[in-house]
C-alpha cells in the first residue's frame, strides 16, 4: 500500500507513473479528493478516461479496486446485500431435526453476518477494517433511477449502510470513493454536494499526443502525430458521436496492425469503423472528406515538425 500523494504534482506524477496522463485540474481534484476523503464525481463523454482513473488510482495506491457497475433497476439486493436465504433455510431445517434452539434464538442466529452475502457497496465499508480502504468505484451512476440515488446519499455522507436485522455497518476508514457518470441524465444535487466535481474533457492535442506515446509506443513519430491532428480535427466536425481518447488509442493499434507508418486516404477508410461508431458519421467522413482533413493535417503537422 502507499500513502496518497503529498501534492498536486505528486498526484499528477502517481498518475503518470500508471500511465495516466492528467491535466492540471483533473490531478488537484483528484489531490483534493483524497486529502480531503470526499468522494469524486467525474462527468464527461464517453471513452475520455473516466473509469480509468479508479482503476489507475487502485494499481497506484496499491488498494484493491471494488466496483458496482450501475444500471436501470439497480437495487439495494445487488449493491449493498442480500441474505443467503438458501443457508438460512438448511439451518432452519438443521435445528430443527436436531431440536436445537428456540424460534427466538434461531431467528437471531440466522440473521447474523454469516449469512449476509456481500455486494460492492458494503465490501466497500467493510474492507477497512481489516486493510487499507480500497477503491470504490460507482461506474455509471446516470444509469439508476433515482431512489438508488437517494439510498447512496446516506452511504456517501456517512459511509454508513443500515441493515434492519443487524443494524448499522460504518467504514472504519472512508474508502476512497470514484462515480462516473455520461450525463445520460442529471444526477441530483444532493449526490454532487457531497462530492468534488470535475468534467473530464477531450485532451488537447499534447496531452492526446503524451496519452499515445505512453499506450501505443510502437506507432511511428509521424503516425501518432496525424492520428492525433486527425481526431482532434474530427471533433470540431457535426457529427452525432466524436471519437473519445479510446478510439484514437484502439484507431492507432489498427493501423499499427496494418503497418501503416502514416495516414493515407485509403487505409483512413478502411478503418474508419474503428474511430466512428454511427453509420450517419462514417458517410459524412468517408471518401473525400477524409482525403480533405488529411490534407488539413499533413500541412499541419509539417509545419509543427
Ligand atoms: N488521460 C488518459 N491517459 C491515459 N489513458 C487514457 C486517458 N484517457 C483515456 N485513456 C484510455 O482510454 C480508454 C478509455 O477510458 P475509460 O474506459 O476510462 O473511458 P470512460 O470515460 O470511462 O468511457 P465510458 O464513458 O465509455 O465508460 C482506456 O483504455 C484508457 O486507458
Ligand atoms: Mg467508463
Amino acid at each position: 500500500m502507499t500513502g496518497i500523494p503529498a501534492s498536486i504534482d505528486a498526484t499528477q506524477a502517481l498518475l503518470a507513473g500508471a500511465d495516466y496522463v492528467a491535466d492540471r485540474g483533473l490531478a488537484a481534484t483528484i489531490f483534493l479528493a483524497l486529502k480531503m476523503q470526499r468522494p469524486l464525481f467525474l462527468e464527461g463523454e464517453a471513452g475520455v478516461g473516466k473509469t480509468e482513473i479508479a482503476k489507475v488510482l487502485a494499481t497506484s495506491l496499491g488498494r484493491p479496486l471494488i466496483r458496482l457497475q450501475c444500471y436501470e433497476g439497480l437495487d439495494i439486493h445487488s449493491a449493498v446485500y442480500e441474505w443467503n436465504v438458501q443457508r438460512q433455510m438448511i439451518e432452519i431445517r438443521l435445528a430443527e431435526a436436531e431440536g436445537r434452539k428456540s424460534s427466538e434464538g434461531l431467528g437471531q442466529d440466522i440473521y447474523s453476518e454469516r449469512f449476509l452475502i456481500r455486494r460492492p457497496l458494503l465490501k466497500a465499508l467493510q474492507a477497512s477494517a481489516t486493510g487499507a480502504p480500497p477503491v470504490l468505484l460507482i461506474d455509471e451512476l446516470d444509469r439508476t433511477d433515482e431512489p438508488f440515488e437517494a439510498y447512496l446519499l446516506e452511504v456517501l455522507s456517512d459511509f454508513q449502510v443500515t441493515i434492519p436485522e443487524l443494524g448499522t455497518i460504518r467504514a472504519a476508514q472512508p474508502p476512497i470513493v470514484i462515480i462516473t457518470s455520461n450525463r445520460t441524465r442529471e444526477i441530483h444535487d444532493a449526490v454532487k454536494r457531497r462530492c468534488l466535481y470535475y468534467w473530464v474533457d477531450y485532451p488537447d492535442a499534447a496531452r492526446e499526443l503524451e496519452i499515445l506515446r505512453r499506450k501505443a509506443p510502437e506507432a511511428s513519430a509521424t503516425l501518432t502525430r496525424e492520428v492525433v491532428a486527425f481526431v482532434q480535427r474530427l471533433r470540431q466536425a457535426d457529427l452525432f458521436k466524436l471519437p473519445g481518447v479510446a478510439e484514437t488509442i484502439d484507431w492507432t493499434r489498427a493501423l499499427l496492425a496494418l503497418d501503416a507508418l502514416a495516414l493515407d486516404p485509403q487505409t483512413i477508410n478502411d478503418t474508419l469503423g474503428v474511430l466512428l461508431k454511427y453509420q450517419d458519421d462514417i458517410a459524412r467522413v468517408q471518401g473525400s472528406e477524409a482525403a480533405r482533413i488529411l490534407q488539413e493535417v499533413r500541412a499541419r503537422v509539417a509545419q509543427a515538425a
